[in-house]
């Protein structure tokens, strides 16, 4: 069947992928689309959503797309950026500094489809510098919010024209904080746009059954399958989607996996019946030679992506597999932070898109059922296939697996002079709130206004509680260039001294980061709380403190939806006990810190 759309335009805004999810929540089918795609490719879709830019609309910026989507007869809703590029191009204006941060009351002046069914002043999020200062003959003001406690009204929060059918919120009703912001896109979706809500996990379900088929047709899908949810739930796709022998799973034990994890995965394949179609194999050895020696992240990230590829063609020549296609479990979030739309800048190469894999895509070789969505769209479709519940919650895991969790070094300081200056500035924010501050003398990536940066970590060491620390990590980011990542220390003592060491990925460092990733995933599941916490690497990073030991070993638990953004997450102080005695007490280990970054400015993984 085909589904009614919405095209949302990705204007390079932190939200985009959310718009495009909360549209779908709607049961009506959402594709994310460029700028500067050409007009025909929207006159399939009954509505088009614009999206927030961390461009400035104000100050021209971002103004080279296509405009001559206005032209279609079909009606258009902006969002922040969005929406002042609406007002602008109908004759409004744009200004610059009139700002508004965090929750507003939207006071709505006259009943309108848009906000059928909501109160007159409505909870909205707003996280903008520009503002819509004039609106065109043919615009109407829906909308306003009051600024402060001035009782000064923030003009054309909310603008409208139905003759054109264009609209703009200068909030955000994409995000959880805008109370009633699906209430918002239902309205647009399903009553302006007119879409039937067609769209369900099912449809979908149905949907990628029928594109499997005819994309394999007689031949077979040989698909990579780590055990974690998105993998599996692949899996279970093509299960249904094919003939028994058309498919076959290989799940690649990279030398890089967590403490006895393929066992539990090849257990886990043969409780959903598809042991029949799985292939194991140990390639540790190959991955490890090929990582031998190197240090940069996203050349290990390189190597890893293409030794997979390669240990997978050499296993279909070993089982004969003539004409297959390589499947993966590829999500939404995997593309985007790999660079793979036209504005995103490559944060971190994920392991499903190296560039060979992107010529064996190009190349109609690849398949991957779930390429369009996130995590808990994965997750619901997880549970409509009937996985068990803790495969489903089973944290994700990435591809690169421990590789990426093991921090490697020259031992060399490369950039001194900047650390030298760094240290002093550091020290003084820290101070601030009783703490003493040390910037480390290795590097992480981050993600700092949509662009990657590989910067150095801050130590916070002393006496605090949570949100002090917090408040200590967000000060340093803001005051202090040159760091993405804040550490607090769970030592017995302040560090004082870091000194890098050469370090590459051996076997050895392996298992030392496997024992400390099984200390710290007991103790989440011990403590019940497995579940609350999305994700949470260990990480190794090959530093002596103070002279002692060689690895400083950091816990990173976080909360996120959606893996685009996280916050850290606080973890119960019995458990921090424990794992400080049971971590410290390990060989080789100089130290053992928390790390409190959010996304941004940091990454999930260290890597
Ligand atoms: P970052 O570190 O970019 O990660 O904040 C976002 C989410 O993606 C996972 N991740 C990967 N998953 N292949 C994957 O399948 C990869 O190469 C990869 N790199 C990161 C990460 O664990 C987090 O959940």
């Amino acid at each position: 069947m085909t589904h009614d759309a919405i095209a949302v335009i990705d204007f390079g805004g932190q939200y985009a992928h959310l718009i495009a999810t909360k549209v779908r929540r709607q049961r009506v089918l959402a594709e994310i689309r460029q700028p500067e795609d050409p007009t025909e490719l929207f006159t399939k879709y009954k509505g088009i959503i614009l999206s927030g830019s961390p461009s400035l609309s104000s100050f021209g910026e971002d103004s080279l797309y296509n405009k001559e989507i206005f032209d279609l007869d079909l009606p258009i809703l902006g969002f922040c950026f969005g929406h002042q590029e609406i007002a602008k191009h109908y004759g409004g204006e744009v200004m610059h500094g009139k700002q508004e941060w965090g929750r507003a009351d939207l006071r709505i002046l006259r009943e309108h489809p848009l906000f059928h069914g909501l109160s007159k002043v409505e909870q909205v999020w707003m996280s903008h510098f520009d503002s819509v200062a004039a609106i065109g003959p043919d615009f109407e003001e829906l909308g306003y919010t009051i600024l402060g406690d001035t009782n000064e009204p923030h003009h054309f929060a909310a603008i409208g024209s139905d003759k054109l059918r264009r609209y703009g919120f200068q909030f955000h009703p994409e995000v959880d904080d805008t109370l009633h912001g699906n209430r918002m896109i239902a309205n647009f979706a399903l009553g302006i746009c007119e879409c039937r809500p067609t769209w369900t996990m099912d449809s979908y379900i149905e949907e990628q059954i029928a594109k499997i088929r005819e994309q394999v047709g007689d031949d077979s899908v040989f698909l990579l399958a780590s055990g974690g949810v998105d993998s599996t739930v692949a899996a279970l796709i093509f299960g249904k989607a094919l003939e028994h022998e058309q498919l076959r799973l290989l799940h690649v034990d990279n030398g890089l996996m967590r403490k006895k994890e393929s066992r539990k995965v090849v257990e886990m394949f043969t409780r959903l019946g598809l042991d029949q179609n799985l292939h194991f194999v140990d390639a540790g050895e190959t991955f490890l030679s090929a990582l031998a020696g190197q240090v940069e992240p996203e050349r290990k990230r390189q190597i890893i992506g293409n030794t997979f590829v390669q240990v997978f063609e050499s296993e279909a020549r070993r089982l004969d597999l003539a004409n297959h296609l390589l499947g993966q479990g590829t999500i939404y979030p995997d593309t985007i932070e790999t660079g793979g739309t036209k504005r995103a800048d490559t944060i971190k190469t994920h392991h499903n898109r190296v560039p060979i894999i992107e010529e064996m895509l190009a190349a109609g070789k690849v398949i991957e059922p779930l390429a369009d969505l996130y995590k808990v769209e994965v997750r619901e479709l997880g549970a409509k296939l009937g996985i068990p519940e803790e495969v489903i919650w089973r944290h994700p895991y990435p591809g690169p697996g421990l590789g990426v969790r093991l921090l490697c070094s020259t031992g060399r300081i490369e950039d001194s002079d900047h650390l030298n200056e760094l240290a002093p500035a550091v020290a003084k924010a820290a101070e601030r709130y009783g703490l003493v501050g040390v910037p480390l003398p290795i590097k992480s990536v981050g993600v700092k206004a949509d662009l990657r940066s590989y910067e150095h970590p801050v130590m916070l060491s002393g006496k605090a509680d949570w949100s002090t620390v917090q408040e200590a990590a967000g000060m340093i980011f803001k005051s202090v260039g040159g760091i993405n990542r804040a550490l607090w220390n769970l030592g017995p003592k302040p560090p004082r001294d870091f000194q890098p060491l050469a370090a590459t990925i051996t076997r050895e460092r392996l298992d030392l980061l496997r024992e400390a990733d099984a200390l710290v995933m007991d103790g989440l599941h011990r403590h019940g709380i497995y579940r609350d916490i999305w994700q949470c690497p260990t990480v190794l990073v090959p530093l002596a403190i103070d002279g002692i030991g060689s690895e400083l070993c950091i816990v990173r638990p976080i909360h996120s939806e959606r893996a685009m953004t996280a916050t850290a997450a606080r973890l119960p102080d019995t458990l921090l006990s424990e794992l400080q005695e049971q971590i410290l007490a390990l060989p080789n280990i100089a130290g053992l810190a928390y790390d409190l970054t959010s996304k941004p400015p940091g990454t999930i993984e260290w890597e």
